[in-house]
């Protein structure tokens, strides 16, 4: 439940959530359209949806006829308004409205080719044979009574329906992704068409709105909030501050110790300009450094910080010594980490402990908590914090984990020699990876390429496909000592090697940022691997990648004088024997390393 629901708009159109990956893309693609919409679950009752002006049933993983598979309520068909199906939420309008549902062949994934049948308002100004995106095994194969089919492709004989009396519509393929050339068109039609809804949003002017919603809300007490420098918490924090003035909020930040050179007075300078006397640092690096001191194992550094990171908060949130009188928690939760959904909010340590230190349990029953961003976006939490005038590099700023350089410094148990491996080594250096949807912990291969060769992605494809001991590869770009004669060395997490990972992660945010190179990429993080000689024990590993989520990620090569310049620049540094790239994308291999 959303601690402050007076602040929320009515949703004039309700996505019904099957589980699919697809259900936030959906609704931020009708906001993108200027319409506000909300998710909730697909058993909904009809009796709660009375008054929208559309419904969507999402997409999602499940087959119609499965038991326990995610069902509707079928007084949603007998509301009298407009209701979209999307891929198995096509297929459950003809299974509840008398039509047939089959297991296909075979299944269609990727893009096909539409042609409408006949007009319709779903597809006007779309009409005729069109690119889509389909991702489905089992079809409708026979429409419900009332039902037209407005499209096919060849695989599919129904992939559009609809019944024109009823409103009532479904797609086999995803107007919501971006390969469905007239996806947004299609969207458009059947909220301004059929549903007959009016623009009523836009994120840049939601800020009176909210604020009013954050004086309502903390009635007279004052709001307290743990930032980390991320663009929520700077934002949700900017409202407060605007809504309640300097002497009712404070921003505390915990410093880790893990954090990347500069941070702490990065953030301070942010906060300070936003208000005197609003920030305040809690040093907590000497505990979080010696509870982490020597530890090696990926999952044992999350636990560790997790914990140590609640703990920190309870005894902060014990303390009241941050405020006095009558004050309640402020958070930067956004609207996908307030809806499960399948596919959505990966499960990551410190924000998963943020929601479930028991101090903030208590603060929420009793009603303690403000979280002026439960209803947005990131891309609207962006767009309002442009509004509000933050400045555009901490609204662009790269996603950073909240393990900090804990997980991009990578620890071994043993000391072992690289080892040829086809046109490449093995590098036994442990690694995270996701196969399927499990986690794999496996060595690297060092492709033996030129770090110019123009096909090094496609030949890591090829590898990690055929190879099923690795789950990553890399090559070199320069080194100390040939790459056969590295070993790795038992590395833990300690200061010296921190320190390190903290001085190669500064060059390379330098120079990338100054090449123009960070903006061209979603996230770049900087590894440290326990592999070299004796004299220089460690190697840097460049991991730029291009995402939308963070769920998905494709590598990307680095420009040849950005390449030159962070080799040369990273080799000078003390303890490093080498610099790799990362050539791996998302799946197999996970952003971090670990
Ligand atoms: P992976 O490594 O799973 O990372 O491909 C996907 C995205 O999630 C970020 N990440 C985290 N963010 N706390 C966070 O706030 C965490 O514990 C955490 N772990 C990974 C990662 O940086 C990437 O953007």
């Amino acid at each position: 439940m959303s601690p402050s629901p007076e602040a929320s708009p009515q949703a004039q159109v309700v996505v019904l959530d099957t589980g699919g990956q697809y259900c936030h893309l959906i609704a931020r693609k009708i906001r993108e359209l200027g319409v506000y919409s909300e998710i909730r679950p697909s058993e909904t009752p009809a009796s709660e949806l009375r008054g929208v002006r559309g419904i969507v049933i999402s997409g999602g993983p499940a087959s119609v006829y499965e038991s326990g598979a995610p069902q509707v309520d079928p007084a949603i068909f007998s509301l009298g308004c407009p209701v979209l199906g999307l891929c198995y939420g096509h297929q459950t309008i003809a299974w509840h409205l008398g039509g047939e549902v089959q297991r296909g062949d075979r299944g269609e994934y990727g893009l096909a080719w539409l042609e409408t049948l006949r007009p319709s308002p779903l597809f006007g100004g779309a009409e005729g044979r069109q690119q889509i995106w389909m991702s489905h095994r089992d079809a409708v194969t026979r429409v419900p009574a009332g039902f037209e089919v407005l499209g096919s492709t060849d695989t599919c004989a129904i992939a559009a329906m609809g019944d024109p009396a009823r409103r009532i519509y479904g797609l086999q393929f995803h107007p919501e992704v971006v390969h469905t050339a007239n996806g947004r068109r299609i969207l458009a039609n059947f909220l301004f068409r059929i549903c007959g809804c009016t623009q009523d949003w836009d994120p840049r002017r939601q800020a009176e709105r909210i604020q009013d919603g954050i004086r309502r809300t903390a009635a007279g007490r004052n709001v307290f909030f743990f930032v980390s420098g991320g663009v929520d918490s700077t934002v949700a924090f900017t409202l407060c501050l605007r809504a309640l003035g300097p002497e009712r909020v404070r921003a505390l930040y915990v410093d880790t110790g893990l954090m990347r050179a500069g941070e702490t007075e990065f953030v301070r300078n942010v906060f300070d300009s936003l208000g005197r006397g609003v920030f305040a640092v809690e040093d907590a690096s000497a505990r979080f450094l010696s509870a982490l001191d020597g530890v090696r194992d990926p999952e044992q550094k999350r636990r560790i910080i997790g914990e140590l990171f609640v703990d920190v908060q309870e005894q902060i949130l014990a303390s009241g010594h941050y405020l006095e009188g009558e004050w309640i928690l402020g958070q930067g939760t956004i609207y996908p980490d307030t809806i499960e959904s399948g596919g959505t909010a990966k499960a990551d340590v410190i924000k998963t402990h943020h929601n479930r230190v028991s101090g903030i349990q208590r603060l929420i029953a009793e009603n303690r908590i403000v979280e002026p961003l439960h209803s947005l976006y990131k891309d609207e939490v962006r767009e309002l914090g442009r509004e509000l005038g933050l400045p555009e590099e901490l609204l662009e700023r790269h996603p950073f984990p909240g393990p900090g350089l804990a997980i991009r410094c990578l620890c071994e148990e043993s000391g072992k020699p690289v080892e040829r491996l086809g046109d490449g080594w093995l590098a036994p250096l442990h690694s995270v990876g996701v196969q399927g949807d499990s986690r794999s912990y496996r060595p690297v291969l060092i492709l033996d390429a030129a770090p110019e060769a123009p096909d090094l992605h496609e030949r890591a494809v090829e590898r990690i496909n055929r190879l099923s001991e690795i789950n990553r590869v890399i090559v070199a770009l320069a080194s100390h000592v040939p790459v056969e004669s590295m070993t790795t060395s038992p590395a833990a997490l300690c200061r010296t090697r921190l320190d390190r990972l903290r001085r190669a992660d500064a060059i390379v945010r330098e120079a990338a940022h100054r090449w123009g190179f960070e903006c061209q990429v979603w996230q770049f993080p900087v590894i440290l691997v326990p592999l070299g000689t004796p004299e220089r024990p460690d190697s840097v590993v460049l991991r730029p990648v291009d995402s939308v989520d963070g769920m998905t990620a494709r590598a990307v090569p680095l420009p040849d004088a950005l390449r030159e310049e962070l080799s040369a620049r990273l080799l000078a540094e003390d303890g490093i024997c080498a610099v790799f790239l990362d050539l791996t994308h998302k799946p197999p291999g996970t952003i971090e390393w670990e």
